[in-house]
């Protein structure tokens, strides 16, 4: 395996989606625990990740030593080539802006690092990061790469096997920086691609079954891809021992609770409780029109919905079930060094399961924290889930009722079902539902005028939204062109009463959030 060690660079996590796309296992450990994380994992090979900090700075970040002295090949990215230098003896000099930029790097002289990729005398885009710069390397190092604000581009000391880079090889903007970590992986440290997701899910499976014993899990089924990977492999590894919950709040779309029910009972024929408490959700939400109020009343009932339904589980005579499945991803594990951990303001109250195990005092189950959402699809796909379910567009907890701003009734969630229908299906038709990260309707409590055939109407507006992410932390508003949107806009007020107008949203994010409410 490689281990990766976070100096807290905004963008450490996508090394370790390149050097798991070379098939080969990787953790991230922050600098502060690097030497638990060597101990630990025994990684034939090391990368140091970029970060904020000057080395030049009194109590900066360093690697451990162990690292050095255990002679495994080390691939140092920016400030890690910086603190590399400084802890071999080369010096590095501060007191430049940082600052990030597309640069050229012209090839001195062939290494194994480029072998295959980059030739000599050739000059190549990479993106750089220009802030403090190595102005001596230490002894045995040589410059293979250089560009003109950067002439410790590529420094290398190929006898120890030690690759610095003043340039980011994990960014897209990199174009061939991906197989530089490849060469890197399987050329320098030698390891060969056995990070599958067949290897993962025998393995998986095996430690389910150690991990639990003859005990009942039980698994809140949110209709999402996470929870549903996890229920499919954990049903895997012990049968019958899970049990699944759908509480069914009443607010998803057209069709897909009966989807999700159908696809584990029917497909999967695994045992599942559909609780139907829509009346009881929908009843609480008719009169709320705040939208913290909306989420934080959904979050609770669905606490109370599933707690009572976990005690009737526990008194079918097979004993009450001691773990909680939860489907928590890598991302939310890493400790990462970025991450302030300072005060900051809630913009909104998330609700999905995952808020569950504090309150019920049970044992988790997490088969996914060692993996990555691409990942976590890639195993589903394995499993057998219907690529139609494994690639859909992400769909927040609370469902549709942060998508009708004001009171929820079933009135307007019907007419909200039968317009998002219509645009998902326009979508998915034009063959850009992949290229979007998540395409969503609004209705708006708002009426306007209108006419169609001879007659005044008077009725609701429905906004569109489409917008492209990597992470859902920063969004861009989709550029459909104006053809589609009318279509789907003639199509929506023809087939949906109750709405006689669309508009389309173009907010980005910030300042926008991705939903509504
Ligand atoms: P915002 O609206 O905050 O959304 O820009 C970012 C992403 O998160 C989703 N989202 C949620 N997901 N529970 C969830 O599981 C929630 O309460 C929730 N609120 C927003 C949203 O759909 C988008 O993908």
């Amino acid at each position: 395996s490689i281990l990766i060690i976070d100096f807290g660079s905004q963008v450490t996590q996508l090394i370790a989606r390149r050097v798991r796309e070379t098939g080969v296992y990787c953790e991230i450990w922050p600098y502060q625990k690097a030497d638990d994380g060597f101990e630990k994992l025994r990684p034939k090979g090391v990368i140091f990740s970029g970060g904020p900090d000057s080395v030049t700075r009194e109590g900066s970040p360093r690697a451990p030593e162990a690292v050095f002295a255990s002679g495994v090949p080390i691939l140092a990215i920016c400030y890690g080539q910086q603190t590399m230098a400084v802890q071999l003896g080369g010096s590095v000099e501060g007191g430049h802006a940082a600052e990030f930029g597309r640069a050229d790097v012209e090839i001195l002289k062939a290494s194994p690092l480029f072998e295959g990729i980059w030739e000599v005398g050739k000059r190549y885009p990479v993106w750089m990061s220009h802030g403090d710069r190595v102005t001596r390397a230490p002894d045995g190092f040589e410059i293979i790469g250089t560009s003109e604000n950067a002439p410790f581009a590529i420094c290398v000391d190929e006898a120890r096997r030690y690759y610095t880079t003043m340039f980011h090889p994990e960014v897209v903007h990199t174009p061939d920086g991906g197989r530089l970590l490849a060469n890197f992986v399987h050329r320098i440290v030698g390891l060969t691609s056995d990070w599958t997701m067949s290897a993962y899910r025998a393995e998986m499976v095996e430690k389910i079954r150690a991990q639990v014993g003859t005990e009942r899990v039980l698994c809140a089924l949110s209709g999402g891809v996470d929870s549903s990977v996890a229920a499919v492999l954990i049903h895997e590894a012990i049968g019958d021992q899970l049990t699944c919950v759908y509480v069914d709040h009443g607010l998803m779309r057209l069709g897909e609770t009966e989807q999700v029910v159908g696809m584990f009972r029917d497909h999967f024929n695994i045992p599942l409780v559909h609780v139907d408490a829509s009346d009881l959700f929908i009843g609480q939400l008719e009169g709320e029109a705040d939208p913290e109020t909306k989420r934080k009343t959904i979050g609770r009932l669905f606490i109370e919905v599933f707690e009572a339904q976990a005690r009737k589980i526990a008194e079918d005579g097979k004993g009450a079930p001691s773990f909680l499945a939860q489907g928590t991803l890598y991302p939310d594990v890493i400790e990462s060094v970025s991450f302030s951990g300072g005060p900051s303001v809630t913009i909104k109250s998330h609700h999905n399961v995952g808020g569950l195990p504090e309150r019920m005092n049970m044992k988790l189950v997490e088969p996914l924290r060692e993996l990555f959402k691409d990942e976590v699809r890639a195993l589903g796909r394995e499993l057998g889930i219907p690529e139609s379910f494994i690639g859909r567009h992400p769909f927040p907890g609370p469902g549709l009722a942060i998508r009708l701003p004001g009171g929820v009734t079933r009135e307007k969630l019907d007419i909200l079902r039968k317009a998002d229908a219509i645009y998902i299906e326009e979508i998915r038709k034009a063959g850009l539902y992949d290229q979007i990260w998540q395409a969503f309707s609004v209705l708006l409590p708002v009426q306007t005028v209108g006419v169609m055939g001879d007659g005044r109407t008077y009725d609701r507006v429905l906004a569109l939204r489409a917008v492209t992410s990597v992470d859902g932390m920063t969004a861009d508003f989709f550029p459909f062109d104006m053809t589609f949107l009318g279509r789907a806009a003639t199509r929506i007020i023809n087939e949906v009463k109750g709405v006689n107008r669309v508009v389309y949203d173009v907010t980005s994010k910030p300042p926008g959030t991705i939903e509504w409410e």
